[in-house]
């Protein structure tokens, strides 16, 4: 009876988890023009809808969209002849798909060690700074873990710089690998755990891009935001700074929105907005941290790579679309990342698509991207894993923990590809 009553008791907990999405749709939408970007752009912020993917060459744009808003939504989709259909009725279905699968990986999932993380689900913020610390102090002469700082709630941001020779050779490159900008995008977490891994316990087929590069790795550049997708709401994107508005009603700023790089252009200045960029350059202590970070290091820091999802693409500046000074070597280093991760991905996934940010997806401004070149950073790319799916349905920002080693392993593969062609460029 005790048990029968605790498990109901669980179930509807992890029921009433996600209820604020019970009944919400995804959509997949077919955009033909600008205008037809511009329009539904325009309808985020009235309709509380929320734009996952923008639709590229013949992808769709993804949206999800509140059910007491989707007729309305419906309608105006209709009026301007826009072709869509209705991707996933329900998606609260599937986030607790996902909570059953993470729970079920999790039972089987042990530590295989001190200083090792799995690779079978994804870890929350107090396991990834556990393991982070327990890196530094197994591995005292490679690796150095930073408190850079800390986010709008007061939580610490953790990076970790990795040398052989203890960052003090300067002229070594450095190559800057961050993830989870984006709170929900909880794919992008294991690959940078995995470039860990493999830097610190040298597992590497080419010993030289740890002999001949300092690395600085940032998993969780935006740590509220990740928490909060934790314990509140799966899809949240921003940070968590109040004070945009009277009685908090929308919070957060799009952290990759607020570095000053053509800050303002391409970007929203409604709080309500996930592309909301905060009140001015920097307003935010997560996208300082990363400033500091360049600021420090730009000099030295010969590539960067911000990974997000999703989409499967290698992109690169400017967010404008006008192109970097360098971008035909850019271009030659974002083709040898995503050759290596295409020979290594899933058949089911499409190849990467490699180009300027704003030719292949849309223009954007104030991009953690950009502020690397404007910081001396010769190679700067963002990184859109793919746009997953299992059997079940789950896709984009959810994640089959069945799928995370596959994931960890090629976007790895790319992450090496791109310090190899610094290796061969610069030492
Ligand atoms: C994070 O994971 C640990 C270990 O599994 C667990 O004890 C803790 O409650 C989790 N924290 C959150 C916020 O879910
Ligand atoms: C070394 O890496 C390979 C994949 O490249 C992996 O299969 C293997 O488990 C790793 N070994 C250790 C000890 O982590
Ligand atoms: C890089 O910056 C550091 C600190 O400002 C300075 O000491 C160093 O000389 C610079 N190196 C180069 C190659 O400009
Ligand atoms: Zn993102």
């Amino acid at each position: 009876m005790f048990l029968y009553l605790s498990f109901l008791l669980s179930f509807s907990l992890v029921l009433a988890k996600h209820e604020m999405y019970d009944g919400h749709s995804l959509f997949e939408i077919k955009i033909q023009d600008v205008n037809q970007i511009e329009l539904v752009r325009n309808l985020e912020v009235p309709l509380q809808i929320d734009i996952w993917t923008y639709s590229q060459m013949d992808k769709k744009a993804v949206i999800l969209v509140p059910k007491k808003n989707l007729e309305q939504f419906q309608d105006v989709l209709n009026r301007n002849d826009i072709q869509y259909n209705v991707d996933v009725d329900n998606i609260k279905r599937l986030m607790d798909e996902e909570d059953r699968l993470m729970d079920e990986a999790k039972k089987g999932s042990e530590r295989s060690g001190t200083a090792r993380i799995g690779f079978d689900r994804i870890y929350n913020l107090t396991e990834v700074y556990t393991y982070l610390e327990e890196v530094a102090s197994s591995y005292p002469d490679l690796v150095t873990l930073v408190n850079a700082g800390k986010s709008f709630e007061g939580r610490d941001i953790k990076y970790l710089k990795i040398s052989t020779t203890n960052f003090e050779d300067t002229s070594k490159p450095i190559v800057f690998v961050e993830s989870l900008l984006h709170a929900r995008e909880w794919v992008t977490l294991p690959p940078t755990l995995y470039a860990i891994d493999k830097l610190v316990t040298g597992n590497l087929t080419e010993r030289s891009v740890l002999d001949k590069i300092d690395w600085i790795i940032l998993p969780i550049a935006n740590p509220d935001g990740y928490e909060f997708t934790h314990v509140q709401n799966r899809f949240w994107r921003k940070n968590r700074a109040t004070g945009y508005m009277i009685n908090d009603i929308c919070v957060g700023v799009d952290l990759n929105r607020n570095f000053d790089a053509n800050w303002g252009a391409f970007s929203s200045s409604n709080v309500c907005s996930e592309i909301f960029h905060g009140r001015y350059a920097f307003s935010e202590p997560e996208s300082k941290v990363v400033r500091d970070i360049l600021r420090t290091y730009g000099n030295r820091t010969k590539m960067f790579m911000d990974i997000h999802s999703a989409g499967s693409m290698i992109l690169y500046g400017w967010g404008n679309g006008v192109l970097v000074p360098n971008a035909l070597s850019v271009h030659t280093a974002g083709i040898q990342m995503a050759v290596a991760i295409n020979a290594v991905k899933t058949s089911w996934n499409p190849n990467y698509i490699v180009g300027n940010s704003a030719l292949v997806l849309y223009q954007a401004s104030g991009l953690a991207m950009d502020y690397a070149t404007v910081a001396d950073v010769p190679y700067s790319f963002v990184y859109e894993l793919p746009q997953h799916r299992n059997s079940a349905g789950i896709t984009i920002f959810l994640v089959d923990p069945a799928l995370v080693q596959q994931f960890a392993m090629e976007t790895w593969e790319g992450i090496l590809a791109g310090a190899k062609f610094v290796r061969d460029i610069y030492t």
